[in-house]
Formats: C-alpha cells, sequence, structure tokens
C-alpha cells in the first residue's frame, strides 16, 4: 500500500558498478533435516545499496538472513565483507561485523522505553561509572529525529505502534553505525503514510552509504525502490536483476518460473455477482471504545465485501466483535434474520462465522503439531461433522489436507510435518486453508495477503471468489490497496471507528481507496 507515492528511484541514482561488495556470500547451502533450504546461492550487496530479495513463499530468504545474522551456520559456502572472509557464529559477531537486522516480530524489550531499546548492547557514554542518560539522549535525539521519531524516547516500548516500534528499531541499527541494514517485509504491518515514511528513510540510508537488504512480497515496493533485485527460487538463484530491466513482469518470471504466468486479478466486470436481496449479516450501531465508534452495514448472501482504511482505523476491532472474541459495549447484529450475539469465538463458529486473524502464528497455529492437524483445527472448535471411523477421519483429513495444501502451493515435506517448519509465509496459508476448507455462512479474512507469495495470493482470491458462488458471505480487510479492487463487489472505508465511504464495483480503485482513507470523519459522514 502507499505504492502510488513510491518514485523511481531513476537510473541517475542506481549504484555504480565500480562500487565494490561490502558483503559478498558465495555457494551458500543449509539444509534442515531433508529440507534443503539453500542449494548453493550467491548475494552481492554494495554500500550505498538498496538491494530486493524477492521469491516465493519456502524460497529460502530468512534461512539466508538468519545465516548472516549468526542465527544458524551454513553447510557450505562463504560469506565476506570488504572482500575478507568471515564466519559469523553469533549475532554479537555480526553486529560487530556492521549488520544489524529488522526482523518481521521486532524484538523490543516492552518495559523498555525507546531510548534503552535503542541502546541496549550498545557502549554508553558514562560519569563514574554510572550510565549518563542524559548525555546519551543528546547522543541519539538527532538520529531519532533524521528517522523521523516524534515521540519522547522515555515511551516504554510496549506503548508503540508497529510503525514506532520499526523507527525505534532502524534509529538502533544507526546507533551502532550499521553499514547494512536487513529488513524483512518490513511493510507488512505499515499503514500507507507510514510506507511512505519508511521509503523516504530507505532511500535517506541508501544516500548516506548504508546498504539495505529489503525482503517484500509487494512487488511495486521492489521495483519502486531498489536498485538491484534478488530472486531465490527453491534455494537457489533465479535471476539477478538490475535497476534497467527492473519491472513488474519480470519479477514475476524470477519468483514463479515462466511455466505459470501471472494470470492477473479477474477482471472486476466478471467478479461482480448479481446481488442477493438476502441478508446473511446485518450489524447496527456497533461500538467499543474509541475504537469502534458506531458501525452499521448490512452484509448480503454471497458478498465479498472489502474494509478498507489505514492500520488503526477500527477494521480488526469491528470484526472481532462480529467474532465474538472481544465484547461489544452497544450495538445489534443479526445472522440470517437471528438475533446474533457472540460472546466467545466458539458461540461464533457455532453459528457458522469464521475469522482469519491479521496474527496469525500467535493465534490461529498449533506450531508443534503437523500441517494436517492445523488444517482441520477448526472442525475441533465445534463445527459438528459426525463423528466417522477413528481410522477413515484420519485418513480423509490427509487427504483433505493434502488438497488444500496442493492449492495455495503450501512447500512443505508431506502434511505430516510440523507446521513450526514451514516458511513464514507458509504458516500463514496454514491459518488461511483451515478455515477456506469449512462450510461457513460468513468468513472474514483479516489481512489475508500479508506475508503470502504471488501464486497463493492468487489461489487465496480465487477460493475467495469460488466460496462467495457458494452462498458464504466473505468479509476481507486489505491495508493493500491493491489487494480489494478487483476481488470485492463492495467497499466500505473505515475512518476513525467510523464507516465514512462505501464504493461499489467499477468505483473500487486504488486511488479511490486512498483517497477515502484520508478523509476525515466529520467531512465524510455518510449522507
Ligand atoms: N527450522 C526449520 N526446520 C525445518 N525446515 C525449515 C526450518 N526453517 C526453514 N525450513 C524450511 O526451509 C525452506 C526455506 O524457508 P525460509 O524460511 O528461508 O523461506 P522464505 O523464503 O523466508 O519464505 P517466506 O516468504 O514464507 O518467509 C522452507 O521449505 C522451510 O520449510
Ligand atoms: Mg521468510
Amino acid at each position: 500500500m502507499g505504492n502510488s507515492a513510491i518514485q523511481p528511484v531513476g537510473a541517475e541514482t542506481a549504484t555504480p558498478a565500480t562500487v565494490s561488495s561490502l558483503v559478498r556470500v558465495t555457494g551458500l547451502r543449509k539444509h534442515y533435516g531433508g529440507v534443503r533450504a539453500l542449494k548453493g546461492v550467491d548475494l552481492d550487496l554494495r554500500a550505498g545499496e538498496i538491494h530486493g530479495l524477492v521469491g516465493a513463499n519456502g524460497a529460502g530468504k530468512s534461512t539466508l538472513i538468519k545465516i548472516l545474522a549468526g542465527l544458524e551456520s551454513p553447510d557450505a559456502g562463504e560469506i565476506s565483507v570488504d572482500g575478507t572472509p568471515v564466519s559469523i557464529a553469533t549475532p554479537d559477531q555480526a553486529t560487530a561485523l556492521g549488520l544489524s537486522f529488522i526482523h518481521q516480530e521486532l524484538n523490543l524489550v516492552p518495559r523498555m522505553s525507546a531510548l534503552q531499546n535503542i541502546m541496549l548492547g550498545v557502549p554508553k557514554a558514562s560519569t563514574l561509572g554510572l550510565v549518563d542518560w542524559r548525555r546519551v539522549r543528546q547522543l541519539v535525539q538527532p538520529i531519532a529525529t533524521r528517522v523521523g521519531i516524534r515521540f519522547s524516547l522515555e515511551t516504554p516500548a510496549a506503548a508503540l505502534s508497529v510503525a514506532e516500534g520499526w523507527l525505534v528499531s532502524i534509529c538502533r541499527a544507526l546507533v551502532r553505525r550499521s553499514r547494512l541494514i536487513v529488513m524483512d517485509e518490513p511493510t507488512a504491518s505499515l499503514s500507507a503514510h507510514e510506507c511512505d515514511n519508511l521509503f523516504r528513510i530507505v532511500r535517506d540510508l541508501s544516500g548516506n552509504g548504508v546498504a539495505v537488504l529489503y525482503v517484500s512480497h509487494r512487488l511495486d515496493e521492489i521495483t519502486g525502490l531498489c536498485h538491484h533485485v534478488t530472486a531465490f527460487r527453491d534455494g537457489l538463484l533465479a535471476a539477478q536483476i538490475d535497476r534497467a530491466s527492473l519491472n513488474r513482469a519480470r519479477l514475476v518470471e524470477a519468483i514463479v518460473g515462466t511455466d505459470k504466468p501471472e494470470t492477473f486479478a479477474l477482471a472486476a466486470a466478471n467478479v461482480i455477482a448479481p446481488e442477493s436481496d438476502e441478508i446473511a449479516l446485518s450489524v447496527r450501531n456497533l461500538r467499543r471504545g474509541s475504537a469502534v465508534r458506531d458501525v452499521s452495514f448490512d452484509l448480503h448472501k454471497g458478498e465479498v465485501l472489502g474494509l478498507g482504511g489505514l492500520v488503526g482505523s477500527g477494521r480488526s476491532e469491528t470484526v472481532r466483535l462480529i467474532f465474538g472474541a472481544d465484547a461489544m459495549q452497544g450495538g445489534q447484529m443479526t445472522l440470517c434474520g437471528r438475533a446474533f450475539t457472540p460472546r466467545t469465538p466458539h458461540d461464533a463458529v457455532e453459528a457458522g462465522v469464521g475469522l482469519v486473524p491479521e496474527e496469525r502464528r500467535s493465534e490461529g497455529l498449533v506450531l508443534a503439531k503437523s500441517v494436517a492437524f492445523n488444517l482441520s483445527l477448526t472442525s475441533l472448535l465445534g463445527l459438528h461433522v459426525a463423528p466417522p471411523l477413528p481410522l477413515m477421519s484420519m485418513r480423509r483429513r490427509d487427504k483433505q489436507a493434502q488438497e488444500m495444501s496442493q492449492r495455495l502451493l503450501i512447500k512443505m515435506p508431506n502434511v505430516a510435518t510440523p507446521v513450526g517448519r514451514l516458511s513464514g509465509g507458509n504458516q500463514q496459508k496454514v491459518v488461511i486453508g483451515k478455515w477456506l476448507s469449512r462450510s461457513l455462512r460468513v468468513l472474514i479474512l483479516d489481512e489475508p495477503s500479508r506475508g503470502v507469495d504471488i501464486g497463493a495470493r492468487q489461489e487465496i482470491h480465487r477460493i475467495i471468489r469460488e466460496l462467495a458462488t457458494q452462498g458464504v458471505s466473505i468479509i476481507v480487510i486489505s491495508s493493500e490497496t491493491e489487494e480489494l479492487p478487483g476481488l470485492c463487489d463492495r467497499v466500505l472505508v473505515m475512518v476513525e471507528g467510523r464507516i465514512a465511504t462505501e464504493l461499489r464495483g467499477a468505483a473500487i480503485t486504488r486511488e479511490a481507496l486512498v483517497q477515502a482513507s484520508y478523509l476525515s470523519t466529520e467531512e465524510s459522514q455518510p449522507s
């Protein structure tokens, strides 16, 4: 999202080929048991370069990053920094070499202040052996201001938003004078505005000679931002693309291979089903704290309804009320004409309402259990399936799991593999898959594409449309402005806990969504 604001860096800013390597990786191999995560990959990073790293879920991106960070050791291959071979056995060694990592789950210490987090592990100015925090703050403040930190450095990390946490992590990297900052899917939890700020910082870092390794499944960001791109496919180097030949088609080809060309999202004209008059879910004056102030809408049978808006506009909070995950403080709901008052998610599931949560790893999976177990998890939540013979049910379960895994291209040895061994994006697919394979009246998906590669996104969209045709009513939340057009029949844009704008059919465009997201509630009260 916010991609509309990405300005191409332009050929003149491309790093000259004459600049020698900062970090060079050659022939890197790594296996986990029988899984060959990296089969001999190369990567060449130069000072001041914004280097994109792309590849389908499970291609090996995070494995490479973990090796550079000193969290995993490679089976074979060489890493050199400034032309000298190095071994990175611990995170401290990576730091000493000037490498910093911002992983998707930010590892800030919640009860410590922003400043303390920034200074963790860095030698601090001291007077008579005591840390002189005043002096430390004076040193850090200009750097904080440069990355756009507007809040007090005394704020505890627990009180920071995800975007603010990112700024703290970037600041931490700069205080350590990092020469390379690795960002793993930085924009996944940021709003359009916060993304723009991040892009500005990344360009600024690059201008100051810092190299950035940027991992993303959002191809517009990659084409807009990067000087150079490396693509992995199945643990192998698939392509190295420079700025001059960088475009979306080239990226898609590198990621999925030429034999599977991208079939773009269904044209809007095909998507819009004749509107059913039947109302599946009716929501009136829903309220909870300041997050959900007054939300009313009807969801029709077989409709795909999008919820757009900025991160924090109240969308996730609204659907949590519908799913019984939080208690509402006001309002009424009906489901297929009957009063609907779920007090727990269990109630909601019993009534035929499912939710694919935004925070999937923590809320949706049992990491130690198999893919097949996790895919069938919702049935344990109380969907009444007549219990067949135990043996039969296991076989049926595995067969269904197999089918869903194939559709969503879940990369794994087999359905008995523990989910915890899957790559981040493949874990996301399992959570989505378990809900897609249920029979439900209403299915809610919160950020379904987050962390999921381009091939699986299309398949998820196809399944959503298929379910809608079968009469399932669907709510999709997405902060990626590219996702809702072409997928939804109708989109409601939320601003500050209220529905501000309704868009239908061809009027659902990226521009309209961005514009509506920034309207203030006063000027946008629906007439
Ligand atoms: N601890 C582990 N045990 C077993 N297999 C693993 C482990 N970690 C990663 N793998 C496997 O290694 C392969 C590469 O995973 P990796 O996490 O590097 O992918 P990725 O490119 O980062 O994908 P994503 O886009 O989904 O984050 C995958 O097949 C994954 O299942
Ligand atoms: Mg990963």
